[in-house]
C-alpha cells in the first residue's frame, strides 16, 4: 500500500507520458517521501502513556497515583494494571494521559515511589529524551483507524475519479469500510461490480505476461498458490480475508484495510506485528493502466505473494520493529528503506537481476524499464539506501539490489542498533504483542528462552 501516484506513467521533460495508451493524466500530485500510505505528517494522538511498577503492591496505591494526577491537574483517557512481567508476581500500571495539566510535575512525583517507570508518549519529553508512542500489542493498531491523515474518500482534483460521483461514492464505502475494522474481525467482503472486474481483468492479464521473465523466484513460486488458494484469476478480484488466512498460514502476515494516509511512523509499525495495511478499492475504470495512488492492483499483485515468502517476511518484520520509538529522522531513513526494497527493490537472482519491489511488479512499464539495464543498479545497504533522495512521479533513476532477503534483513537488523533507542524490542508471536526490553529480568527471561531453543536445535542436529 504503498507506491507511487502512477503505474504506467512516465515523465519526460516536464511532460507526463502513458506507456500503454494515449492517456495523459495532469500533474501529478506531489507526495511526501516515502510516498502514499508512507507519508509524513503529525499525528493527530498527543497523549501521553506512562507504564509504572510501585515499590510494592499495597492495598489502594493506585489511589494514591490517582491523587498525584490530580493534584497536578492531569485528565487520564485509559487506566490498566496488569501482571508485571518485569517483577513477576507484582502489578504494575498503564495510564494514558490526556493532553493539559502539567505532566512533567506529575511524572517527576510518580517516578520517585516507583520501581519501574517509563513514558510512552508522541510529544512529551522527559529526561531521558522522548519515546514516540508506538503500539504494543497487536490491537492497538485499531488506533491507526482515526488518525489517518487523509479520508480515502476525498480525492484529488486531478484524480481520475474526481468528477465521477458513482466512483467517489464506492470510495467513500470502500473507505467506511476500513474505518469501522476492528482487529479480529473477518475482514469484510466485497461485491466487486462487474466494471470493477473488468478492470482488474485488464491489469492482471497484461502484467502476468512479465512475471515469468522478470520477476523473482520467490513471487513466481507464490503467485500460482494464489491462484489456487485465493481465487486470483482474471474474472475475479481475490477477496482480503482469503488472502489473510494463506498469508497467515504461510508467514503469519495479514492484510488490514485502511482507509486512507497513514503517517510512516504508523504504517511501519503495523510491519512490526506482520499486519500490512491494504487499500481495498480499485483504480478508476477509465484508464486501468494508471492510478494516482496504491489499489487492490497493487497491494495484490505486487505486495501479497512476497509477504508469503518467509525471508521476506522477516526482512518486512525488522522494518517495522526498527521504527517503533525511533526519532523522526530514522523513520524517514527506514520509510525510504522500505521504498527501496518492498516497493522498489531488485535482487540477484542466478546471475541476473529480478524485481521483488510491488510498485514494479504492479507497474507493466516500470517493470521492464528497470530491467533494461537504463537505470543505475547500487547494492542494498540501509546507511547509505535511507538517505537516497528519489522521484515520485517518474522512473526511478537508481535500484538498489539484494543479494538476497536473508542478507537484506541482516543488513537491516545491524542498521537497526544504530538508531539511537535506550531499549530493544522483539515481538512476542505468542501474544502478538511487542516486548520492550528495558530491564534486566527481560532480557534474563530471553536468554533463557534462546537457550531452550538451542537445546531443541542441538537436539535436531544429533538426530540427522
Ligand atoms: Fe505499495
Amino acid at each position: 500500500m504503498m507506491s507511487r501516484p502512477r503505474d504506467i506513467v512516465k515523465v519526460e521533460n516536464g511532460k507526463t507520458e502513458d506507456d500503454s495508451s494515449n492517456h495523459s493524466p495532469p500533474d501529478l500530485p506531489k507526495l511526501m517521501p516515502g510516498g502514499n500510505y508512507i507519508k509524513t505528517g503529525r499525528d493527530s494522538a498527543k497523549s501521553t502513556c506512562l507504564i509504572f511498577a510501585p515499590h510494592e503492591d499495597e492495598c489502594g496505591i493506585l489511589a494514591k497515583f490517582l491523587k498525584i494526577f490530580l493534584k497536578h491537574g492531569v485528565n487520564l483517557l485509559h487506566i490498566e494494571s496488569r501482571p508485571s512481567t518485569r517483577q513477576p508476581g507484582r502489578y504494575e500500571f498503564m495510564v494514558e494521559c490526556a493532553p493539559g495539566g502539567n505532566i512533567s510535575a506529575a511524572i517527576t512525583d510518580i517516578r520517585a515511589t516507583c520501581d519501574y517507570f517509563n513514558v510512552i508518549s508522541r510529544d512529551y519529553k522527559d529526561n531521558q529524551g522522548s519515546v514516540p508512542w508506538f503500539p504494543r500489542r497487536i490491537r492497538d493498531l485499531d488506533k491507526f483507524a482515526n488518525q489517518i491523515l487523509s479520508y480515502g474518500a476525498e480525492l484529488d482534483a486531478d484524480h481520475p475519479g474526481f468528477t465521477d460521483p458513482v466512483y467517489r461514492e464506492r470510495r467513500k464505502y470502500f473507505a467506511d469500510i476500513a474505518y469501522n475494522y476492528k482487529h479480529g474481525e473477518p475482514l469484510p467482503r466485497v461485491d466487486y461490480t462487474a466494471e470493477e472486474v473488468e478492470t482488474w481483468g485488464k491489469v492482471f492479464r497484461q502484467l502476468t505476461e512479465l512475471y515469468k521473465t522478470h520477476a523473482c523466484k520467490e513471487h513466481n513460486h507464490v503467485f500460482p498458490l494464489l491462484v489456487q488458494n485465493c481465487g486470483y484469476r482474471e474474472d475475479n478480484i481475490p477477496q482480503l480475508e482469503d488472502i489473510t488466512n494463506f498469508l497467515i498460514d504461510c508467514t503469519g502476515f495479514r492484510l488490514r484495510p485502511v482507509a486512507g494516509l497513514l503517517s510512516s511512523r504508523d504504517f511501519l509499525a503495523g510491519l512490526a506485528f506482520r499486519v500490512f495495511h491494504s487499500t481495498q478499492y480499485i483504480r478508476h475504470p477509465s484508464n486501468p493502466f494508471y492510478t494516482p495512488e496504491p489499489d487492490v492492483c497493487h497491494e495484490l499483485l505486487g505486495h501479497v505473494p512476497l509477504f508469503a515468502d518467509p525471508a521476506f517476511a522477516q526482512f518486512s518484520q525488522e522494518i517495522g520493529l526498527a521504527s517503533l520509538g525511533a526519532p523522526d529522522d530514522y523513520i524517514e531513513k527506514l520509510a525510504t528503506c522500505f521504498w527501496f526494497t518492498v516497493e522498489f527493490g531488485l535482487c540477484r537472482e542466478d546471475g541476473d537481476i529480478k524485481a521483488y519491489g510491488a510498485g514494479l511488479l504492479s507497474s507493466y512499464g516500470e517493470l521492464q524499464y528497470a530491467l533494461e539495464g537504463k537505470a543505475e543498479l547500487r547494492p542494498f545497504d540501509p546507511v547509505k539506501t535511507g538517505i537516497q533522495k528519489y522521484p515520485i512521479t517518474e522512473y526511478q533513476p537508481i535500484y538498489y539490489v539484494a543479494e538476497s532477503f536473508d542478507d537484506a534483513k541482516e543488513k537491516l537488523i545491524k542498521y537497526a542498533t544504530t538508531i539511537p533507542r535506550s531499549f530493544g524490542v522483539r515481538y512476542n508471536a505468542y501474544t502478538q504483542s511487542i516486548e520492550v526490553l528495558d530491564s534486566k529480568p527481560q532480557v534474563e527471561m530471553l536468554v533463557g528462552n534462546i537457550t531452550n531453543e538451542l537445546a531443541v536445535l542441538a537436539d535436531a542436529l544429533k538426530k540427522l
